[in-house]
């Protein structure tokens, strides 16, 4: 009987010891989350008391050689970010000053609600901003504007092809009857949120349209993806699958891509449809393959002289954001593939070579716009700042929901 109980005793200790040594080797150091959000207020405070919102101009990147932002008109389609980043800052810490901030620069947009459309951008314009400042205060004045611009995304919708237009500029500019993007995943946020909001199922039914014939033909059989599909204007059918912003037509964008997987894991989010999530995990697997060993994406992964091309730390840091919460989603192994590529993302960011530190008011260095045209190539963009932001308080909230997740 003593024989039995010290070899049960034995086992119980070797599983044990086994089980320790597998949990001290699958944790791994997580970013230094209060570090970077205290680095982020630093360079933020340096902007905010540098600007001026009666401009009604807002950040959008920062010129070589340059300290400070450069600001766009308020109906850009970067416009919402830097709202959006005062309303994270709010979030991370607490502090008044950081709304009230925020609140000054979100009604700098406030004349967006009444436009007519331009592009399917106000999704990013107005939910980035409005968006998080309803999230965080819940105060119903900020409704109307998101409600308004959501009414005027809907008229760029095409019933008969399933699909909001992107660009109207472009029937005439490149003669494209009716065009969509990858980008335009993201402005769905705002579609479902007011189906929710208002519990009208019209807005859910276009962004699911949307999302059905964007999976359908917006990626490639190994699921990269394709960045505009030129549609006939009265029939669901791909005319052309192109790209603008990319180096090529079969090339992957790395923040097409990029778009790609927030916009189908966020759409998971809201419908629970697996399909979507399975979308954005084969979307997320292809890019992850591909990746250079520090985790930021050349600008675009096909770009014709990789090693000596920019990288794009916009599209890692909206990548990082996006695989945090798809590691939520996921079961494991995923779910630790996922959160763990997140947090190598994050920590190249988070190094002396992305930080913009004294040389500028940003966040993050070297990201790239629109190399085609030869616009914004290794700069500080503002939404490279917003979703690496979004990024660390994702962080912080996927540690506080998995405490076993990282060291
Ligand atoms: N939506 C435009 C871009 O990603 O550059």
């Amino acid at each position: 009987m003593k024989k039995l109980v010290t070899l049960v005793s034995l086992m119980i200790c070797m599983w044990s010891c086994d089980s320790q040594k597998e949990n001290t080797q699958d944790k791994f150091t997580c970013v230094d989350v209060e570090k970077q959000i205290r680095y982020c207020e630093k360079q933020l405070r340096k902007s905010v008391e540098n600007l001026d919102p009666q401009q009604k101009k807002l950040p959008r990147n920062i010129e070589h050689g340059e300290a400070t932002w450069s600001c766009s008109h308020w109906s850009g389609w970067t416009a919402g970010f830097y709202p959006g980043i005062l309303w994270y800052m709010y979030e991370a810490t607490n502090d008044n000053y950081w709304k009230e901030k925020a609140t000054e620069w979100t009604l700098v947009l406030d004349s967006n609600k009444c436009r007519d459309w331009k592009d399917h951008d106000l999704g990013f314009v107005m939910y980035c901003s409005y968006g998080n400042a309803y999230r965080l205060t819940k105060d119903t004045s900020w409704l109307s504007p998101i409600y308004m611009a959501a009414d005027t995304l809907m008229t760029l919708f095409n019933p008969q092809v399933g699909t909001i237009l992107s660009w109207p500029w472009m029937k005439r500019k490149k003669g494209w009857p009716h065009n969509t993007i990858i980008d335009n995943m993201m402005n769905l946020e705002m579609l479902m949120f007011v189906a929710q909001m208002k519990n009208d199922e019209r807005y859910r039914q276009v962004a699911i349209q949307h999302a059905n014939m964007t999976k359908q033909h917006h990626f490639r059989d190994d699921f990269t993806t394709y960045h505009v599909i030129v549609y006939d204007s009265a029939r669901p059918v791909p005319l052309q699958k192109v790209t603008f912003q990319g180096y090529a037509d079969n090339s992957m964008w790395a923040r097409g891509q990029a778009w790609a997987i927030y916009g189908f894991t966020m759409m998971y989010r809201f419908t629970k449809q697996k399909e979507y999530l399975v979308q954005a995990q084969k979307a997320a697997d292809v890019y992850l393959e591909r990746l250079p060993e520090d985790y930021i994406p050349y600008w675009d992964f096909m770009a014709p002289n990789i090693p000596h091309e920019e990288r794009d730390a916009s599209a890692a840091a909206i990548t990082a954001s996006a695989l945090i919460e798809l590691a939520d989603h996921s079961e494991e192994p995923l779910r630790q593939k996922y959160f763990q590529s997140s947090q190598k993302m994050l920590a190249t960011l988070s190094s002396e070579e992305y930080l913009a530190d004294d040389k500028n008011h940003a966040f993050l260095l070297h990201s790239v716009g629109f190399k085609p045209a030869g616009g914004e190539i290794d700069m500080p963009i503002i939404y490279a700042d917003y979703y690496y932001l979004e990024a660390l308080l994702r962080t912080k909230q996927f540690k506080e929901k998995y405490p076993n997740s990282c060291m």
